[in-house]
């Protein structure tokens, strides 16, 4: 996901810029760019690759300026090259932009300014919001930028650079941008962590918001109407934006889950959206899928309410049938997903709406009830605990509906729950699978089995796998891998079997034997002894949570693995934290 980044103040621009820039890498990226106001003249620097490149660029020139952007690209339009990094500049060089985002019109949009005479330099579609800029320009550069954003069709976060003013705009629409003000100047920034190390005070834009900032900040909306907004204090958890020790923030986010499951457990609230819902729509991607895949089975099977998991991209394009009294629950640690602000917004008015979501006041919770996560800001691109603490809103809410129909489990549940902290902890202490790990590194593909929430936890370890140590892992029920993709198994091939629930168990067992008759090395993750397995990652037994629990020990191994692989662990190839683009 692309990381925008912008100064004005007293101080030097460069260095902050680079500063920030640096603590945005975590969103993944493969350019970066910065562009600085000096004298009535807008400098830009670009590089291809790591942020390193940019700044050993620096070094060979001078940028002075107290004002600037910078912005670090995950690509979309355009090939991962310096040519199409940003800031990219208006022809006469009068703007200069960053962009998060996609404009969807784009193409009709180069159409009309080549037209008029202009030709485009890059492959992306953010360069055109410079030209239109300057085309509407008269000398009112917040007015040329208001004519713009009304061409626009699709999504963009700007940061904006005028050569005649000494100013910095914003512009949000979809994507996220926060404005946040220091004792040096006024910094805007895609997430409140990329300045938490300057300032603690914000002003969180609306969707459909700009602002003028010179030694204040002006917010108005896109018809230039003022907008008066309440400054946010963020809570002060500078040290999450530290590895304090551990090799990677992955790691560290790691053993912090029982730690964040606590603080989520202690901090729910009423839950009111609960009450007289028919059924449950669960959306979500990429892990945030999982868990709602897995809240699926934890609450249908609890409660007896029919439960829907989808994919999101998915689920916002298939004309879903959505009841007036159903519910529908946007999973996401961000905040931030295109996809599933997207779906979302499908469901909006049509039934009632929640988020679970981990970063405070995200796009998602401007427009559904939050239900926070409080994991702490995660750094990792694959995540951990953001996952565990989206199951624990999940069981929660599980227990909320059984206590809402007097059913007596709802104790039982909530028992051990209060005691999920200690067996995370117990796993974080007794799995180590450095050995298996060195095994399972030598493959180049793996698979991985269970049934029922043991599935889902499945499909979220061999996401885990695949993200960080690049080894293609695939997902399947225990029951379906009979069903065609046994023909893959040969000797050696290795599985992983997640199998905690006990009325499943001997199922899965012959799921094993049927593998292992064709060779596979099986790998069992269980609170059962298992003959059947070549290894065994034994975990604590638990009624209700011990998928849960299976997802914390491969955690664990696929870190391992990937440690063994000498792969990038916080910041794996192609990877974005959280896709704020379609
Ligand atoms: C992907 C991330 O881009 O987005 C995954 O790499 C994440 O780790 C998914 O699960 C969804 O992100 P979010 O913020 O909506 O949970």
């Amino acid at each position: 996901m692309c990381g925008i980044i912008g100064y004005i103040g007293k101080s030097q621009a460069k260095d902050l810029l680079i500063d920030g820039l640096r603590r945005l890498e975590y969103r993944g990226y493969d350019s970066s760019g910065i562009a600085v106001r000096d004298n009535g003249e807008l400098c830009v620097l670009k590089a291809k690759g790591k942020l390193d490149n940019l700044i050993g660029k620096l070094e060979e020139r001078s940028f002075s300026g107290t004002c600037g952007i910078g912005h670090t690209r995950w690509a979309t339009h355009g090939a991962p090259d310096e040519l199409n990094a940003h800031p990219h500049l208006s022809r006469s060089g009068k703007f200069a932009i960053v962009h998060n985002g996609i404009i969807e019109n784009y193409k009709e949009l180069c159409d009309m300014l080549i037209s008029q005479g202009y030709s485009l330099r890059s492959e992306t579609d953010s360069e055109v919001i410079a030209h239109l800029i300057e085309l509407g320009y008269d000398g009112d550069a917040l007015k040329a930028i208001q004519k713009t954003v009304k061409l626009l069709k699709g999504s963009f976060a700007l940061g904006i650079l005028c050569a005649d003013e000494n100013a910095l705009f914003a512009v949000k629409k979809d994507s996220p941008l926060v404005i946040g003000s220091g004792e040096d100047g006024i910094y805007i920034a895609s997430d409140m962590q990329a300045l938490l190390s300057k300032t603690h005070e914000f002003l969180l834009l609306e969707s459909g918001e700009m602002a003028k900032i010179t030694d204040k900040a002006e917010i108005f909306d896109f018809d230039l109407r003022p907008v008066k907004r309440q400054v946010y204090v963020a809570e002060n958890d500078k040290s999450d934006a530290d590895k304090h020790g551990y090799a990677h923030f992955m790691l560290k986010e790691i053993y912090e889950q029982p730690e964040a499951i606590e603080r989520t457990l202690l901090s729910q609230g009423e839950l009111s959206f609960l009450d007289g819902i028919g059924s449950i729509h669960l959306i979500g991607c990429g892990s945030a899928y999982h868990a709602a895949l897995m809240g699926k089975y934890i609450i249908e099977s609890l409660t007896g309410i029919r439960v829907h998991a989808d994919i999101a991209s998915e689920f916002r394009y298939r004309n879903p049938i959505i009841k007036p009294d159903d519910l529908l629950i946007a999973i996401s640690q961000s905040g931030e997903t295109a996809d599933t602000i997207g779906a979302m917004n499908i469901a909006a008015g049509k039934c009632k709406t929640a988020c679970i979501v981990n970063v405070p006041l995200s796009s998602l919770t401007h427009v559904a009830e939050p239900m926070y996560t409080y994991a702490g800001p995660e750094i990792a691109v694959a995540t951990t605990k953001g996952f565990t603490t989206q199951l624990v809103n999940l069981y929660l809410i599980a227990a909320k509906l059984l206590s809402n129909k007097g059913d007596s489990r709802v104790n039982e549940l909530m028992t051990e729950l209060s005691s999920l902290p200690l067996l995370v902890e117990n796993v974080l202490k007794t799995v180590s699978p450095v050995k298996l790990a060195f095994l399972l590194a030598q493959n180049d593909y793996a698979f991985f089995i269970g049934r029922g929430a043991d599935y889902a936890a499945a499909k979220e370890s061999a996401l885990k796998l695949k993200e960080i140590s690049y080894i293609h892992a695939d997902c399947y029920p225990a029951g379906e891998l009979k069903h065609g993709t046994i023909s893959l198994i040969q000797k050696g091939s290795p599985v992983i079997a997640i199998a905690t629930d006990k009325q499943l168990l001997s199922k899965t067992v012959s799921n094993i034997a049927e593998v292992k008759s064709r060779g596979a090395f099986v790998i069992a993750v269980s609170p059962f002894d298992i003959d059947a397995c070549d290894a065994l990652i034994k975990i604590p037994y638990a009624k209700y949570v011990a998928p849960l629990l299976a997802s914390v020990a491969t955690q664990l191994l696929s870190y391992h693995t990937a440690l063994v692989r000498h792969c990038e662990i916080d910041k794996p190839r192609n990877l974005a934290k959280s896709v704020t683009v379609e």
